[in-house]
């Protein structure tokens, strides 16, 4: 029983996943983007199935293999198609899981031909735009949803989780440490700090990313019952 109970905690729950990290071209071959692999949105993805949700998957990794049962998968490139995309979604959506890794500026100009360089070129200079903060926006817009964030820090960790927390008005935050390589971006596991508002932040001890995924959603279940 015990079993399956435990696992069906999101069961009837309609959980929208992203994951990975966007692309923001600059002509048809060269893009800005970064260091995420996308499995920790992967391992949510999996982790939100087994506990019965019905999982909107949206992904920048093509290559990644397609987490089994899940209700639609999309593919998205880019800050803006991943932010049309979650829209989209949102309105029907009970929980929202922001584990992708969104550029926070993109060029200014897409150039439609292979930039060329000169043999006397020693230097080029790309103007960058903000991308719109999707988190930010959902949390302004929500009604009903619950908003899980993720923070990626390479300092001061906490100080700056605890900042998103609020600014975004997202109701659990995961807190990374993306500057020690047996964790975070690229690593199969992950230790991570969960953050709620008036609530004391936990720390997970150093896991498989399947098994923090795990930990994230039961809190998410703990806290939507
Ligand atoms: N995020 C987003 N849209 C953006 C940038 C970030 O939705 N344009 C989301 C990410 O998916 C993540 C959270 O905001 O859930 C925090 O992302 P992070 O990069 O850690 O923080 P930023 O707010 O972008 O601040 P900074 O990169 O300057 O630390
Ligand atoms: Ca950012």
């Amino acid at each position: 029983v015990a079993q399956q109970f435990g696992p069906q905690r999101l069961s009837g729950q309609n959980v929208v996943v992203t994951a990975g990290g966007t692309q923001e071209p600059i002509d048809p071959v060269r893009y800005i983007g970064n260091r995420s692999s996308g499995k920790m949105g992967y391992a949510v993805a999996q982790a939100a199935v087994a506990m019965g949700a019905n999982v909107i998957f949206i992904s920048t990794r093509p290559e990644l293999p397609v987490p089994a049962g899940l209700h639609k998968m999309i593919y998205v490139e880019t800050a803006a198609q991943l932010q049309g995309t979650v829209s989209s979604v949102f309105e029907g959506a009970d929980v929202v899981v922001m584990a992708a890794a969104v550029a926070d500026f993109k060029p200014a100009q897409y150039v439609t031909h292979k930039i060329k360089k000169q043999p006397n070129t020693t230097e080029m200079q790309l103007t960058l735009d903000r991308t719109p903060d999707i988190l930010a926006t959902l949390g302004q817009q929500k009604t009903h949803q619950f908003l899980v964030g993720f923070a990626a820090e390479t300092d001061d960790l906490l100080q700056h989780a605890q900042t998103k927390l609020a600014a975004k008005n997202v109701d659990l935050l995961v807190a990374n440490d993306v500057s020690q390589h047996d964790r975070g971006f690229g690593v199969d596991q992950n230790a991570v700090t969960l953050l709620q508002p008036n609530a004391v932040p936990e720390t997970l001890a150093l896991a498989d990313k399947s098994v923090i995924a795990t930990q994230i959603l039961e809190r998410v279940a703990e806290l939507l019952a």
